[in-house]
């Protein structure tokens, strides 16, 4: 700790009166050496204050710092909700430290700007910008509505400025304090030891275990929601309220959610007139002949994903018109929690989880809704890793429900009958680049459905992201 606890003042901190200064001053007067200390009481309180934030601060981020490192290590995510928590008090703590350390500059530099001690008050000057580097760094790099830096080739940089900047900033404290009075190192590393202490108990309470993206789920699950090939991560239901979450999404990708709610796949269900009608009658039959609609659930593999993965689906009495779930589609939710594609016979042949989401998403608090949204954008990368993986950008994932073959279950006539199946026709065709009979080929071959049926467009959209220069063609 810096500070110069006793009353003694100390000669590096006093500051002569003008009048020591003058020639005139007729000798042997009262030299009356008025000292002006260069942190008063009330700025000690300040400086205490942002060393306590500070420290708290160091260990938080050596934590996040921590998993960050960790993650490029293993490749793997190991973000949960601790880790989001942790960056919320990170948010939280920096803002806290902007106006001490603004008040505490400014003041320190305003009492001690004429010391003698020219080298303590140069490093004093350093060290208060790179503070304000650090925190300004901080702010730009969380996003606001009214300004957001999207461009990578700004915000790495500014990353890892926000990165270096703290250990500079210690450095320099160093020096300021080695030109200036003794320090005292035991609290200091008393300090040091707190911050380590922290630091370990937080990488405990995270779970060693990290997510595991892309994985199969458990067989049970397929038998679950069989004769559909879908199936849960965990085996259980996921909340048509999660499922649903269409509105929030809309917050921050107006342009996206707008798209969709024209699309097809908005209206995949029972809000789809001629669906409904052919569904209804596959319920029907089923009922009367095997006392179950079970075989029904085929269909809600690729038509109804909400009533089907929440459960609703299998209720005889579902009411498909009125029933919260029912005028769903395939929501954004649905397409964007696939987390597996298990093969590419189709028939929905997928994995779906229920995502992981930011902490206080589904709060009705407005305090708490803010906080939510802000910790989305300050750090989307979860956000990112949640709701986009590799595989959504793949032929494959479209091919799940775009390849449909009719099982024995639901005909009992033949185990197999092909139905429409807009996978292998791409895959056949000179678009793809794999076909050997078409005539037509386009000068770069398409490797996925979305290059031509989701193509990329100008948005202004919050949440959009940073594709300029656009990412050259995929080959
Ligand atoms: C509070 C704002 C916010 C909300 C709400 C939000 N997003 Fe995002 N989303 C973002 C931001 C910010 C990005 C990152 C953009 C970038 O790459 O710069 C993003 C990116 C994405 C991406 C692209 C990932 C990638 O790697 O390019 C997907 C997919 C996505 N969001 C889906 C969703 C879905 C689905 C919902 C609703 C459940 C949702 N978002 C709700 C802010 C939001
Ligand atoms: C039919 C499945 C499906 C549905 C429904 C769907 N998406 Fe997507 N979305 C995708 C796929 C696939 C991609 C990746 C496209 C690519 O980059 O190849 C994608 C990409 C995105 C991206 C990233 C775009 C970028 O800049 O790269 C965002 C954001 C997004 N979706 C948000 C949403 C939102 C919000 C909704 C609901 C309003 C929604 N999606 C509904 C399949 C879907
Ligand atoms: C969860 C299942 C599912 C996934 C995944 C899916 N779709 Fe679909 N898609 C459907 C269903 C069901 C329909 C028919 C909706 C209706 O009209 O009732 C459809 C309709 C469409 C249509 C409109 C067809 C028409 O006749 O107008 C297009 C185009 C389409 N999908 C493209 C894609 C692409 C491209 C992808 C991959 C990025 C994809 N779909 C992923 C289920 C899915
Ligand atoms: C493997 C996924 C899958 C399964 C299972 C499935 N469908 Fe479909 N269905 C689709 C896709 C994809 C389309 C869109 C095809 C197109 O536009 O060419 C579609 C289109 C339809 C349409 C035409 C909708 C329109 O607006 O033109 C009806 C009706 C339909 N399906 C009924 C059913 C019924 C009933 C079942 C169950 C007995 C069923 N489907 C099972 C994927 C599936
Ligand atoms: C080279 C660009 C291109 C690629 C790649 C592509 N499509 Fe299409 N697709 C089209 C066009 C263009 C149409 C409209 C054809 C028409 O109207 O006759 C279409 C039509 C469709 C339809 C509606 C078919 C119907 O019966 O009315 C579906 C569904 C579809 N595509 C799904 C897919 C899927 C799934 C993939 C990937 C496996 C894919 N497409 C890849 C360009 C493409």
């Amino acid at each position: 700790m810096t500070a110069n606890p006793g009353n003694q003042p100390d000669p590096a901190l006093l500051t002569t009166v003008p009048t020591l200064d003058m020639p005139s001053h007729p000798p042997g007067d009262s030299l009356r050496m008025k000292y002006v200390r260069a942190i008063g009481p009330r700025l000690r309180v300040v400086l205490y204050l942002i060393f306590g934030l500070f420290a708290l601060l160091g260990a938080n981020s050596a934590y996040l710092g921590s998993i960050t490192f960790l993650e490029y290590l293993k490749g793997l995510s190991f973000q949960n909700y601790f880790y989001q928590l942790m960056f919320l008090v990170h948010l939280v703590l920096g803002l806290l430290l902007v106006v001490p350390v603004i008040v505490f500059g400014v003041f320190h530099a305003k009492n001690s700007h004429n010391r003698p001690n020219r080298r303590a008050v140069r490093m004093g000057y350093v060290l208060f910008a790179a503070a304000l580097v650090l925190l300004i760094s901080g702010v730009a790099l969380m996003r606001f509505d009214f300004f957001a830096i999207k461009d990578p080739r700004l915000r790495s940089p500014l990353y890892w400025v926000h990165v270096i900047v703290p250990l500079l900033c210690i450095w320099l404290y160093g020096l300021h304090r080695l030109a200036g009075p003794r320090i005292r190192w035991r609290v200091g590393a008393k300090w040091g030891v707190a911050v380590v202490v922290s630091v370990g108990a937080m990488v405990v309470l995270h779970s060693a275990d990290p997510r595991r993206w892309n994985v199969a789920g458990p067989k049970e699950g397929e038998r679950y929601f069989f004769p559909s090939s879908a199936r849960t991560a965990s085996g259980n239901f996921i909340p048509a309220r999660t499922l649903m979450m269409n509105d929030y999404c809309l917050e921050c990708h107006k342009d996206t959610a707008e798209g969709w709610f024209h699309s097809a796949h908005h209206f995949s269900s029972f809000n789809n007139p001629p669906y409904l009608a052919s569904v209804r009658e596959t319920r029907r039959v089923s009922l009367q002949r095997d006392g179950n609609v079970r075989a029904a659930r085929w269909c809600a593999g690729c038509h109804d994903l909400v009533p089907f993965f929440s459960g609703a689906f299998d209720d005889p009495a579902f009411d498909d018109v009125n029933h919260p779930t029912a005028q769903a589609g395939i929501t954004c939710v649905a397409c964007h929690s696939i987390t597996h594609i298990n093969s590419t016979r189709g028939n929905a042949d997928y994995t779906i989880e229920e995502p992981a989401l930011y902490p206080f998403t589904e709060s009705s608090d407005p305090v708490l809704r803010f906080v939510n949204r802000t910790l989305v954008k300050a750090k989307p990368e979860f956000h990112k890793q949640t709701f986009l993986k590799p595989l959504h950008k793949t032929a494959e994932f479209c091919s799940t429900c775009h390849k449909v073959s009719i099982p024995a279950e639901l005909t009992k006539y033949k185990p197999f009958l092909r139905g429409q199946n807009h996978h292998d026709s791409f895959v056949l065709s000179g678009a793809s680049g794999h076909g050997a009979r078409s005539f037509y080929y386009p000068p770069v071959a398409k490797n996925n459905c979305a290059d031509c049926h989701m193509p990329l467009r100008p948005s202004a959209e919050f949440g959009a992201k940073f594709n300029d220069p656009r990412p050259p063609s995929r080959s």
